[in-house]
């Protein structure tokens, strides 16, 4: 498990081992708009402030996910104990 702070706001929330970011999320009146939620279409790309991603999509390419600037919430995690997310 990790956690994931919102910028605009400052609120952290736990992200639990067996939920994704954007379901976790949802349930605290967070919505991050989705469409494949397997890593693929990129719809859920979402900007990353602070913090080690653990990319699991398919869609960014290596360079891409070694700038740890941007993640896909509906599969990726963190290898960090805390990310950042400018939402
Ligand atoms: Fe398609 Fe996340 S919803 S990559």
């Amino acid at each position: 498990a990790f956690q994931v702070k919102i910028a605009s706001s400052g609120a952290v929330y736990d992200i639990p081992a067996d939920q994704t970011v954007v379901h976790a999320l949802q349930e605290h009146g967070i919505e991050i708009l989705t469409s494949c939620e397997q890593g693929v279409c990129g719809t859920c790309i979402t900007r990353v402030l602070q913090g080690e991603c653990d990319h699991r999509d398919l869609y960014f390419t290596d360079e891409e996910k070694a700038a740890n600037d941007q993640f896909t919430p509906c599969c990726s995690r963190a290898k960090s104990p805390l990310l950042v997310l400018d939402l």
